[in-house]
């Protein structure tokens, strides 16, 4: 078998040795510089295979601490708040907070104060509405100023326990709050500790694998005070709690017992420190200190704890990756980091023997705008309309034009060592879900034409279900935004066990199809927060194009054809920008078919694909039932559904399959069909004349049409949703990343 190598140098980010711009927009969905993680990537978004990664559940963490930096309470709720509000796309159907409750004045914090909880189903305005509601009922002062507090916060996408205050995190070792508990991950081993608990008196209140986490906390800090006297320290506590622990997991743990302390860990799911530390002479919170270390004891500071770097960025840009196995003791100012040698003993039972560890911190290569909404009023509004800009970045510094010959070409130098082995492959064989899997199809003739290799399309979980054949002289090529789907993750698996060459296709550095393959490209599309895909498709697409030209490129025969396709890559943002007028267009076509139950999208060739999209963006967003399907397979059941009422899509822009698709226009109209024409501009009255609705698009090479033709449909299933009242960023069921099973 091939080894894997786990090394971000050999996957492909920005080539920026041939493009001194691209420095400074080098940072990629993760945010983080790939210069930053040679030092700390290595375990950032780790998902051990022998961890059930498959289960892992989709949430988000926060936490905010300020020390000698006086904040009141109204100020700390809307810290955690806003982190919350940055999480909410990875999970949104229940959160809850924990802050302080009022202590008498001028005395200090006891554990006779339990923390006080707020959770809540729904979305985090929900909880914000709720909590502000209580607030007033219970008179609790907001304007109470603390100059040492840690409040914690989640936001959940359920998998255990249906959405309800009962299930949503924190999670609460009992009546007292004496530790609460947010998590992201699945603890897989909760039934065994459960069971052990309800044995030692505890009682459960949620259907959650999380809530064995807090009380496993209380068992052993009673055990270890039987004697009266409170000796055991709080990390002693978590890292005793790590030792049962199997599973995949991010916590951050807040208990009575330890005031002003937080303690956070993680095994598999990810998790950031950020940290904000102020000059000694001003702790009025004006004077921002640069450190590359955090100062032990003492500054005044704000330090942060998230699931990914979006919550992080509006606070300070100084991160610290945590580990996997790591405990990190926030305290007095203070922040400790405990790293277990191994994961796991020899014999997989337990944790070993914790040492102190030195880290420096990271610079975060994100900017507030990237994940703000800007000028718009949803991501999925924003996404769709910087794909301009997020195509310029994905083909930055790899397009090559120059020398006396103006020879064009493309340089990956993710993937440059292994083009002799891809060339020899006796299959390529596509890997992804949903979108990336689209994006994958639409590239697929492209991949056949200039490779001349017999490419494979696999759903990764059918892929998994059939346990399909994947020979070692296969390329196997995992296509997917987030890096983290768990049936990608899983298919990968499968084809390194059996001896494939695995390459990624990805948006995020650090992620599990990043490290876990051999070789591959980031996609450098830059964050993207919507649920619905839509500039990761664009990017993605054009990397395969790219990917199929690296590999086509020592063909003569097909020279002319490559510099063509080079020179429509180059044109494509502007193309793009031209499409984009079509918003209002789409606007008005959406409010058209606003009451409509169905709809279906004909494609075929280079936009079978865009058929497949669009209908996926429509159903996902928009909720509304649609269909791609292969103009091709119209005659074979499709065409029962016509009639004048059903509206259909038909994609008919200029290429080999023009004529096929004129011909299916016409068998349609003879039916009566209601269409919806996509052609090429100019093309209007030869397609279906004059008779039916048309989507003009400007012309590009045959192989990228897709890439201008999926935005009109974006536009049309963002517009649908917006005027059928749903929520566009975070449509019902759905999680950005999908990392269970
Ligand atoms: C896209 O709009 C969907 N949210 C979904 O199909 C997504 O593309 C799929 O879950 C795969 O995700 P990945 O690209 O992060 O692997």
């Amino acid at each position: 078998m091939k080894k894997t190598l786990n090394n971000l140098a050999k996957f492909e980010t920005l080539a920026s040795d041939h493009d001194p711009t691209t420095k400074a927009s080098s940072a990629n969905s993760s945010g983080i510089t790939s210069a930053a993680f040679q030092f700390h990537h290595s375990d950032l978004f780790s998902v051990h295979f022998d961890q059930h990664p498959n289960f892992t559940e989709m949430c988000g963490i926060f936490a905010y601490l300020n020390y000698d930096v006086s904040r009141e309470r109204r100020y700390i709720l809307e810290v955690l708040f806003n982190g919350l509000r940055r999480l909410e796309y990875r999970g949104y159907d229940s959160a809850g907070i924990s802050i302080d409750s009022s202590s008498v004045a001028g005395a200090v914090r006891s554990p006779s104060d339990p923390p006080l909880v707020f959770r809540q189903e729904g979305n985090i305005e929900s909880l914000v509405k709720s909590v502000y509601q209580e607030v007033s009922a219970t008179d609790l002062n907001l304007e109470e100023s603390f100059s040492v507090h840690a409040g914690i916060a989640h936001t959940r996408w359920a998998t255990h326990g249906e959405p309800a205050p009962r299930n949503s995190h924190p999670q609460s070792s009992g009546a007292e709050n004496d530790f609460l508990v947010v998590h992201n991950g699945v603890i897989t081993n909760y039934e065994v500790l459960k069971q052990s608990l309800l044995r030692h008196g505890y009682t459960f209140e949620s259907e959650t694998d999380t809530e064995v986490i807090p009380k496993l906390a209380k068992f052993v800090f009673d055990k270890a005070n039987e004697g009266g006297d409170q000796t055991v320290t709080f990390s002693e506590v978590v890292l005793e709690v790590m030792r049962h622990l199997e599973g995949a997991y991010a916590l951050i743990f807040k208990s009575r017992h330890y005031p002003n302390e937080l303690i956070a860990c993680k095994r598999g799911s990810p998790l950031l420190l950020g940290v904000k530390e102020f000059a000694e002479e001003q702790n009025n919170g004006t004077s921002y200190n640069e450190m590359n270390f955090i100062s032990k004891n003492g500054h005044p500071k704000e330090l942060f704890l998230s699931s990914d770097p979006h919550a992080l960025v509006e606070h300070t840009k100084k991160v610290l990756v945590i580990e996997d196995s790591e405990v990190v003791d926030i305290k007095d100012g203070g922040v400790t980091i405990l790293k277990f040698d191994n994961g796991k003993r020899k014999d997989g039972k337990s944790l070993s023997r914790p040492a102190s560890v030195q880290r420096a911190l990271s610079i975060l290569e994100m900017e507030v705008e990237q994940i703000s909404k800007g000028k718009y009023k949803y991501y999925m509004q924003k996404e769709i309309h910087e794909q301009p800009e997020s195509l310029t970045t994905t083909m930055r510094g790899r397009l090559i034009r120059g020398g006396s010959s103006k020879r064009k070409s493309v340089l990956l130098g993710g993937l440059k060592d292994h083009l002799k082995t891809i060339r020899r492959s006796r299959r390529i064989v596509f890997i992804g879900c949903g979108t990336s899997y689209n994006a994958a199809l639409a590239a697929r003739p492209i991949l056949e034409e200039l490779c001349g290799i017999p490419v494979m399309m696999e759903i990764a979980s059918d892929l998994l279900d059939r346990q399909a054949p994947v020979y070692r002289d296969d390329t196997t090529i995992f296509v997917s935004q987030s890096g983290e789907t768990a049936d990608t993750l899983n298919a990968l698996e499968y084809a390194l066990e059996n001896g494939a060459l695995c390459v990624g296709i990805t948006n995020t550095v650090g992620s599990s199809v990043a490290r876990n393959t051999h070789c591959g490209v980031h996609i450098n599309a830059g964050s993207e927060i919507g649920v619905a895909s839509t500039k990761a498709y664009t990017s993605q697409i054009v990397v395969m194009a790219m990917v199929a030209l690296a590999i086509g490129a020592d063909t003569i025969s097909t020279k002319q054809r490559r510099e063509g396709i080079i020179e429509s890559l180059l044109n494509l943002p502007g193309k793009i920008r031209e499409v984009l007028k079509l918003d209002e267009e789409m606007k008005e076509l959406a409010r058209s078919l606003i009451s409509e139950q169905s709809l279906l999208m004909f494609g075929r060739g280079y936009n079978y694909a865009t058929a497949l999209e669009g209908a996926l963006k429509v159903k996902e967003v928009a909720l509304m039932h649609s269909e791609g399907i292969l103009a091709g397979e119209m005659k074979h059941g499709p065409l029962a559904l016509v009639d004048e009422t059903l509206p259909i899509v038909v994609i008919a822009t200029r290429d080999q399959c023009f004529s096929k698709q004129q011909s299916v226009i016409q068998q349609l109209k003879a039916r009566k069909g209601r269409l919806i024409v996509m052609c090429t501009e100019g093309d209007a009255a030869a397609v279906c004349g004059g008779s039916c609705r048309v989507i003009e698009v400007p012309q590009v090479v045959d192989c990228l049409q897709p890439v201008v033709n999926i935005v009109p449909l974006q536009l049309l299933a963002y517009h649908l949703t917006v005027l059928r009242g749903y929520n566009v960023d975070q449509p019902r069921n759905l999680a950005k990343s999908v990392t269970t099973e």
